[in-house]
């Protein structure tokens, strides 16, 4: 298992951000070795002070992040579930109201790619591409809502920055930018329920979900570069902004889109 340095950010014992929280993080594993987005965030949860369910369709993945939370002196459990299946997403809310009592924190993280034109469609790769990446997040929040806590409720969706940028992969652009809609929409009707809405959009991060299938050290120098700070973005930049996000520092930000994205999605696209 490779670290990063950056994720050992954390804060001193008794100023944990998420002290007495609950949360529940979708894809908690990761695809393959190493960090995703989702294992960081529960990582940097846990690190942090909350108790987390980490929810994975992949048994090992899960119980591969809970080890990293324990071995680090942190509270998790796995949770096997596809959370496409709105019973698994009630099991799932109601698994981390069983077991700690309370829940405060949401984060939506599962997502998939979807590559080409709508005239190279796969139309049964378009409905799983929709499905995975937005129908989760309504279905997971759904099983959430009635119990995310009235005081400090958190929701983070991770959309990306295709959906602004897009790139050729316009299934994924078309999903990621309904997640930006949906979290927008989520943030005004659950305000009078005091829950709070908000997303990450992360540019080219080097993650499994990126460099599992194989990745040439010239498109992974490319993908840095893009960013005008000329560093690589890494699953630790998008879960301290999830912490953030999900933290009581954040009491007044609802319904936001934040780049994690090195500045990337700043340049015009031709360059
Ligand atoms: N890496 C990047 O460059 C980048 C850029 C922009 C956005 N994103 C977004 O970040 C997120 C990536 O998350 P990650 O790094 O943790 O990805 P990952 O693929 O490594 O992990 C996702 C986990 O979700 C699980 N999963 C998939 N479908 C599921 C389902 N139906 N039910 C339960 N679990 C399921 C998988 O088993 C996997 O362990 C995605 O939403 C992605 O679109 C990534």
């Amino acid at each position: 298992m490779t670290d990063d340095p950056a994720g050992a950010v954390g804060y001193p014992a008794g100023r944990a951000r998420l002290a007495g929280k609950v949360a529940v993080v979708t894809g908690g594993g990761s695809r393959a070795e190493g960090y995703g987005t989702g294992r960081a965030a529960a990582v940097l949860f846990a690190r942090n002070g909350a108790r987390v369910l980490v929810v994975d369709r992949d048994r090992a993945a899960a119980e591969q992040t809970v080890a990293l939370i324990e071995d680090d002196g942190g509270i998790a459990e796995a949770h096997v579930a596809d959370i496409t299946v709105a019973d698994s997403c009630q099991e799932m809310a109601e698994h981390a109201v069983r077991t700690w009592g309370r829940l405060d924190i949401l984060d939506n993280n599962v997502g998939v790619e979807g590559a080409g034109t709508i005239l190279e469609a796969d139309w049964q790769q378009w409905d799983e591409v929709m499905t995975v990446n937005v129908k989760t997040i309504a279905l997971a929040s759904a099983a959430a809502l009635p119990y995310l806590s009235r005081d400090g409720g958190a929701i983070v969706n991770i959309s990306s920055i295709s959906a602004f940028r897009p790139r050729g992969l316009t299934p994924y652009s078309t999903a990621k930018g309904a997640v930006i809609a949906l979290t927008r929409a989520m943030a005004v009707d659950h305000a009078g329920s005091r829950v709070r809405v908000n997303c990450i959009a992360p540019g080219p991060i080097y993650t499994p979900m990126v460099y599992a299938a194989g990745m040439s050290p010239e498109v992974r120098e490319r993908r840095r570069r893009a960013s005008p700070l000329g560093i690589e973005g890494t699953a630790w930049d998008v879960a301290h902004a999830a912490v953030f996000l999900c933290s009581d520092e954040a009491r007044y930000i609802t319904g936001v889109v934040l780049p994690v994205d090195g500045g990337v999605s700043l340049r015009s696209p031709e360059r």
